[in-house]
């Protein structure tokens, strides 16, 4: 075999093997195995030596043109292995932004919170400033003012916890009712929601810890129809046209006449269910018009002014709006419980 046909036989098997090359290091090997010490290119250029004179600058040349032909299959190999490479890394990390994934775990309002913005924004709607006082209150504003005298029995220690003897938690949101008459002139209407305290035990419909909305109107000629029509449109906006409401005689010190109010029950709408034990109507409120005296411990002339007032438990609208059976679901923080609410 001549030289020049020993290396396209090189330079032939060499080809065959890089197309198996499947990486760099395979292609260095076979660099060695071909133009290292112990190559088989290097091996005909030390045949060389054996030639004449005349034969050898040719057959130099021809070695030196198939060393250069090699090693440019073998750049290319590994340029091309190299650039596969390249490619399968940025595909394996390409991310995918459309790719759906787990959202972040955010808060939820409160049922209660919910049950009040409706509340609020439908008394706001009907033209009531809201206004907010201290859960830690004189005994002055809580009682005395509201006509309720130191022997009353909702001032019985069952009831109310005392901080000392001139203050309390306050028992309702009616303080602020005395609060408002004394810094506000007529006429007033305001909302006052808040949070109130009672020595009460804890059961499905009991919690010593739970949430009033109180609201009062105060104006010449204020009478007990306004009273009734503005409940009326109250709960019509908030459950609908189809809910009434029907006052029952009560009795309450700052109020006179007092009414207790039910209301057509928005569990059942009136059918008759459990939340309404099967009579259609569920008491919401008390209320009444502003008893003279009260009026008049607040600074607001009697034969000038009349007002009304009520004072709407929360918890119980929230659980009738919601279907929720059991109180203490409210105030237990129970995610399983809260996030149906999102
Ligand atoms: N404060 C009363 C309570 O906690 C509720 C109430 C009754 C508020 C009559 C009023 C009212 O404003 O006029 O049970």
């Amino acid at each position: 075999m001549s030289i020049k046909e020993n290396i396209e036989a090189i330079r032939a098997e060499l080809e065959a093997e890089l197309e198996k090359a499947e990486n760099g290091k395979l292609v260095e090997e076979l660099r060695q195995k071909v133009l290292g010490r112990k190559g088989t290119l290097t091996a005909l250029r030390r045949m060389l030596g054996g030639l004449s004179a005349e034969e050898r600058p040719a057959m130099g040349q021809l070695i030196n043109e198939g060393c250069e032909k090699i090693g440019a299959l073998l750049d290319a190999r590994l340029e091309k292995l190299q650039a596969l490479e390249r490619e399968q890394k940025l595909k394996s990390e390409t991310i995918d932004v459309t790719e759906p994934r787990e959202l972040p775990r955010v808060g939820v309002p409160h049922p209660t919170t919910l049950a009040l913005q409706e509340v609020v924004s439908a008394l706001t709607g009907l033209g009531f400033d809201i206004v907010e006082g201290p859960e830690i209150e004189l005994d002055h504003f809580n009682f005395e003012l509201l006509n309720i005298p130191k022997n009353h029995p909702a001032r019985d220690a069952q009831d109310t916890f005392y901080v000392d003897d001139n203050i309390v938690l306050r028992t309702h949101t009616s303080p602020v009712q005395a609060r408002t008459m004394l810094s506000r002139k007529p006429p007033i209407r305001i909302a006052c929601p808040g949070r109130v305290y009672r020595a009460d035990e804890v059961d499905a419909t009991h919690s010593p810890v739970f949430h009033q909305i109180e609201g009062l109107v105060i104006d010449k000629d204020v009478t007990m129809g306004d009273l009734k029509g503005t409940l009326d449109a109250l709960f019509k906006k908030l459950y609908g046209d189809d809910v009434e409401t029907r006052f029952r005689p009560s009795f309450s010190p700052f109020t006179e006449p007092s009414a207790e109010v039910d209301l057509t029950c928005i569990s059942c709408r009136g059918k008759g269910c459990r939340m309404c034990k099967g009579t259609g109507w569920i008491e919401v409120l008390g209320c009444g018009m502003v008893n003279p005296k009260v009026l008049e411990m607040c600074g607001i002339d009697p034969h000038e002014y009349s007002g009304f007032a009520f004072g709407i438990g929360l918890e119980r609208i929230t659980m009738l709006r919601y279907g929720i059976k059991d109180m203490r679901l409210l105030y237990e923080g129970d995610e399983r419980f809260l996030r149906q609410f999102r």
